[in-house]
């Protein structure tokens, strides 16, 4: 077993006297210790090591109580009792008199006749009788009165005291308290002594590298103190961004990548460009009171006379591309109507619109809104990764391909499409990805209808897709509800990974 410096340095000051038993003070001049906790925790791994034996004395200390401080300042009662009665003639040493005097209040003149009736002054009729010779009295009152003094001076061990009288004042209430203590004594044992001077050489530990013990020499014979990569070590915690926006910014970083450029657009729009512009019909469900949040305020967007008759015309009769449209009357009082958009194809929508002729592939993500009731994975306000390739080339295979991409690079490898609906697209995908062994539907996808690019001047096929961005964080954080993400918990935020 390996002996600390302490160790090594008690049992060196030890062994220039081999026979000797050690007391704490002793043991604290030889070693120059000014701290005996030095000496409890070398002389316990001494006595481990086999090198010493502790034996332990424990000694009763006594000590003055409450009431034998006030005994030692102003007298014990006896005696401040018997000096009244010694400056008293015969006739008045009565109790009365004892009671309206200042020598005892009502109370300790009670107390007072058992006392003095012990040391030899017994209540005869309500009068304190003393007897003829007083030496007796006297010696016993002095003496009890310098155990007081004694004790006033400082505690003392019960086998220093007079067993008698400590055992008198053990009787009475407060006037002594008394205390273990437990002295211990050091002795060597023969391994101690025999143990080689060589082994008991300190060695320096070292748990901190500084420049100052790399400039030494020190350093060579030193033991190095192992570093624990496994120990536990408080985090740090520090500002950075919330886990919504960062995860934003690793799906921007994504599709700038992949060469795709970033597209914009206002939360305020028409229901023309929102639906009438993607060929949804004006009586979709999805158009009712109950799932969009149309505006009071604007009530209604003015839209520009070509682009009404143009959805008019597609929607009525299909406006030549080849579709019978929906047949119904096509009202410019509903396609003006002001919304939150329900969907960011909006911003594609019209970004096609504005440029119909230039090749292109645009990604955005931006908010969406639609009268949901808040549960765990609905809320009505929510984020859409939206985007669209339009190429002469572009098909279905290049769509899932780009989506399979996109989710490979966030981490989700295995990715599938479904067949699905949409009125703005022909075929439409639903997009799946793997999570936990289970598919996950993402959001929707598919090529643009003639009936939304025709009209634009579009000429080539568009791929396009709009996913749920919140429900993507879900995932990538783990977390069974959506609403976790908007509670700003700042605990909760700041045990989120970085993204
Ligand atoms: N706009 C659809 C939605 O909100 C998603 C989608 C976008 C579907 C583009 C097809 C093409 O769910």
């Amino acid at each position: 077993m390996e002996l600390t410096n302490n160790a090594k340095r008690m049992l060196r000051a030890m062994r220039a006297d081999p026979e000797r038993t050690w007391d704490l003070d002793a043991i604290l001049e030889a070693t120059d210790w000014s701290d005996q906790a030095h000496v409890a925790g070398a002389g316990g791994g001494l006595d481990e090591a086999g090198m010493v034996v502790i034996s332990e004395q424990r000694t009763n200390l006594w000590s003055l109580g409450p009431e034998g401080e006030a005994a030692a300042e102003s007298g014990l009662l006896e005696a401040r009792v018997w000096e009244w009665l010694s400056a008293r003639d015969e006739g008045s040493r009565g109790m009365r008199d004892l009671q309206a005097s200042e020598a005892a209040s009502k109370q300790e003149a009670g107390i007072s006749v058992g006392l003095l009736k012990d040391v030899g002054v017994p209540l005869v009729n309500g009068s304190f009788s003393v007897p003829g010779n007083t030496a007796a009295i006297e010696a016993t009152i002095e003496m009890r009165t310098e155990f007081i003094s004694a004790l006033e001076a400082g505690s003392i061990a019960e086998a220093d005291l007079d067993g008698g009288l400590l055992d008198h004042f053990r009787g009475r209430k407060g006037l002594v308290d008394s205390e273990e203590r437990v002295a211990r004594t050091w002795r060597l044992t023969a391994r101690g002594i025999a143990i080689d001077d060589e082994e008991l050489e300190e060695i320096l530990h070292v748990a901190e590298i500084t420049p100052d013990l790399l400039q030494g020499e020190e350093w060579r014979t030193a033991d190095f103190k192992p570093y624990d990569v496994d120990l536990p070590a408080p985090t740090p915690v520090g500002g950075r961004a919330h886990p919504m926006q960062a995860l934003i910014e690793r799906i921007r970083a994504i599709f700038l990548e992949m060469g795709f450029s970033e597209i914009d657009g206002d939360f305020v729009q028409s229901a023309g460009w929102n639906m009438d512009a993607l060929f949804i019909p004006q009586d979709h469900p999805a158009r009712e009171m109950q799932d969009t949040f149309y505006l009071d305020e604007p009530e209604s967007i003015e839209l520009a006379a070509e682009r009404v008759a143009q959805w008019a015309d597609v929607h009525e009769s299909g406006g030549g591309t080849g579709s019978t449209g929906w047949g119904s009357g096509f009202s410019e009082e509903t396609a003006g109507k002001g919304l939150l958009r329900t969907h960011t194809t909006v911003n594609t929508i019209r970004y096609l619109a504005d440029k119909p002729n230039e090749p292109c592939r645009v990604f955005g993500i931006g908010r969406v809104f639609r009268k949901e009731s808040i549960d765990r994975t609905h809320l009505p306000e929510f984020h859409q990764i939206e985007g669209i390739i339009m190429e002469p080339e572009a098909s279905l295979p290049m769509l899932v391909t780009t989506l399979k991409t996109f989710y490979e690079k966030m981490g989700y490898p295995e990715v599938r499409v479904r067949p699905a609906y949409f009125p703005y697209t022909e075929p439409s995908m639903e997009v799946e990805v793997k999570w936990r062994g289970e598919w996950l539907e993402l959001g929707g996808s598919g090529i643009f209808r003639p009936e939304v690019t025709e009209p634009l001047g579009c000429k080539w096929p568009v791929c396009a897709w709009g996913m749920g961005l919140e429900r993507l964080a879900m995932l990538v954080l783990g977390l069974d509800d959506i609403r976790q993400l908007y509670l700003s918990e700042l605990d909760w935020l700041s045990r989120q990974p970085i993204l």
